[in-house]
């Protein structure tokens, strides 16, 4: 009895590993339809509410050109913050705290204080990849 359950439960986490593995493919054409939630406040090539979004991806937070951006925002750039994918898909879970751990982490703790601009949260995981993925195919 005991050897079967375990069975069973092998079998279901190796299915629920593999369905997890298929989803994780990072699709940038899904996430362009994703994007368009972003484009209340983002554009690629022009500042809006939010900063422009081409060539995001190997950028420094907080340096596109002639965006104000709040000082948590800014500090995180000064701090170091460079974003790659990865990055992306941690930060759009909760922005705020993302800025903030980050800066507690490089030791700046002091700075990780108000709020960042970017207000909007993605729950979804494979949203948040396949947006990622088409952020880094803009220029
Ligand atoms: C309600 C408006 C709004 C929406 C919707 C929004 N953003 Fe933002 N976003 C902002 C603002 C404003 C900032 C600037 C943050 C600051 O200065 O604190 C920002 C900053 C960013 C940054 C950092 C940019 C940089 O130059 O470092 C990224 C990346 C980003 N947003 C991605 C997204 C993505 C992807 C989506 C959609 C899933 C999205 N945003 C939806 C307003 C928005």
């Amino acid at each position: 009895m005991v050897r079967k359950l375990l069975a069973l439960v092998t079998i279901t986490a190796a299915a629920g590993s593999l369905s997890t593995g298929i989803a994780s493919a990072q699709d940038a054409a899904k996430g362009e339809a994703v994007f368009k939630q972003c484009q209340t406040c983002h554009r690629a090539d022009k500042n809006m509410v939010g900063p422009a979004l081409g060539g995001v991806i190997g950028r420094k937070t907080g340096t596109a050109a002639g965006f104000s951006y709040s000082p948590l925002n800014h500090a995180a750039g000064e701090a170091g913050l460079v974003w790659d994918q990865a990055k992306i898909v941690d930060y759009l879970v909760d922005p705020n705290a993302f800025l903030k751990k980050f800066l507690t982490d490089k030791g700046q703790a002091d700075k990780a204080t108000g709020s960042t601009k970017m207000t909007f949260k993605l729950a979804n995981e494979q949203q948040r990849k396949d947006v990622a993925a088409y952020l880094a195919t803009l220029k």
